[in-house]
């Protein structure tokens, strides 16, 4: 039996080796679908730290200077461009940057697809080379993915001790001085969102079978994201919620600015699925961003109509997917180039979430505001063929 559970062990550490060198070499080679923020971006995170002459908080690869040029973007005195990866007001940047830096952790609070996610990643690959430690919140996350689990193999052969220990990504990042992150915090059961109350007051993770702790080395910080939405499914205690400054992260405040994330996004996720740049694209993109800000904001860009909303968020994260989809469709099926037939089954599917009444709510949106408007012609035709 004893044995058995050895050859167990040693499989699983060779298993564990082999998987990592797989997955390194797969990055190495560019063939993972996604990135993570730190590799993709390793050339402007290395520019700034070449640049970057500030005081740096312990254990910070950039000072908090420029980690929030790397997130809003800007040019170096040496003339690399670091492109923008948030667009939204400066503050905003500035306050979860230096909120970091204290011994306050972070939460960003917004509606869904206002980035909290996307920002909470960057961050942490710009202060600390990695944003990999991240527990993702549900309503089934257990304890253990917070604080620590047990390799049962090894607890049964030795006892509890050290070796026998899983680290949680938080706990690896309290050990080696860097960001962790929680992902909807909110989803996750009250009772075990409150096992972060220790550690992000007293910085530390006790280990009472043990009789030892882990304590939080300096550079270690928290950011959680929770969607507004989603509030009182399991709400913040106000034991914890103390421990956070809130950051809450706004809808695109123009029409401008959320054309220009759209696009942005767009061409960074058509350049990995490998779809050729699409010409018109400018056009349709402002088509997308404009019916979704109407139907959300309940009147038209002129003020002079009123629309009703459907139930949907319809987000800059959908209108994101709703180009990107069309984009394929054009490139697959189409010419290449992004035409109103290319969107609208995808505006149709983000609209009407709710078979009944978002379909009423869309119809009425059509035949007032599209119709109507000049030059929208195609696209009243590519709606109607779609929805009929
Ligand atoms: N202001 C913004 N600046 C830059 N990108 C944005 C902005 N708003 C949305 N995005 C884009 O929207 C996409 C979705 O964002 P993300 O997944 O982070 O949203 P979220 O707030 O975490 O949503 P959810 O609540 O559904 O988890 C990302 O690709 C991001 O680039
Ligand atoms: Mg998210």
């Amino acid at each position: 039996m004893v044995v058995e559970v050895r050859i167990e062990r040693v499989r699983t550490d060779e298993w564990g080796r082999a998987m990592t060198a797989m997955t390194s070499a797969a990055a190495g080679a560019e063939q993972v679908l996604r990135p993570h923020a730190e590799e993709a971006f390793a050339a402007e995170l290395d520019a700034l730290a070449a640049a970057d002459d500030r005081p740096r908080p312990a254990r910070w690869k950039l000072s908090p200077w420029a980690v929030a040029t790397y997130l809003l973007g800007g040019t170096l005195p040496d003339g690399t461009v670091v492109t923008p990866k948030y667009v939204g007001p400066r503050r905003i940047v500035e306050v979860a940057v230096t909120t970091l830096a204290t011994d306050r952790a972070l939460l960003l609070l917004g509606v869904p697809g206002t980035a909290k996610t996307w920002v909470s990643e960057h961050l942490a690959a710009a202060i600390s080379g990695d944003s990999t430690l991240l527990v993702q919140g549900t309503a089934g996350t257990p304890e253990e993915a917070i604080r620590y689990g047990w390799n049962y193999a090894q607890l049964l052969t030795h006892g509890p001790s050290r070796d026998a220990l899983v680290h949680s990504p938080v706990m690896r990042a309290m050990a080696e001085g860097r960001i962790a992150r929680v992902e909807e915090l909110t989803r996750i059961p009250a009772d075990v969102q409150d096992s972060l109350i220790t550690i992000l007051s007293e910085k530390t993770l006790p280990i009472p079978e043990l009789g030892a702790e882990t304590q939080a080395v300096r550079g270690f910080n928290l950011i959680a994201t929770a969607n507004n939405r989603d509030r009182g499914v399991n709400d913040l205690s106000s034991a914890l919620r103390r421990r956070f400054n809130t950051v809450v992260l706004p809808l695109p405040a123009s029409a401008e600015d959320e054309v220009e994330i759209v696009s942005r996004r767009v061409d960074q996720i058509g350049r990995g699925l490998d779809l050729p740049a699409a010409p018109r694209g400018a056009d349709e993109i402002r088509r997308v961003v404009t019916v979704f800000r109407e139907l959300r904001g309940g009147v038209t860009e002129d003020g002079r109509t009123k629309v009703k909303s459907p139930s949907g968020t319809l987000s800059t994260a959908e209108a994101i997917s709703v180009v990107t989809n069309g984009l394929a469709l054009a490139a697959h099926f189409g010419d290449g180039v992004l035409r109103a037939g290319d969107i609208a089954a995808g505006i149709l599917g983000a609209v009407v979430r709710d078979p009944a009444a978002d379909r009423l709510v869309w119809q009425e949106y059509l035949e007032t505001v599209v119709r109507e408007r000049d030059g929208w012609k195609d696209f009243y035709r590519a709606c109607r063929e779609v929805s009929a």
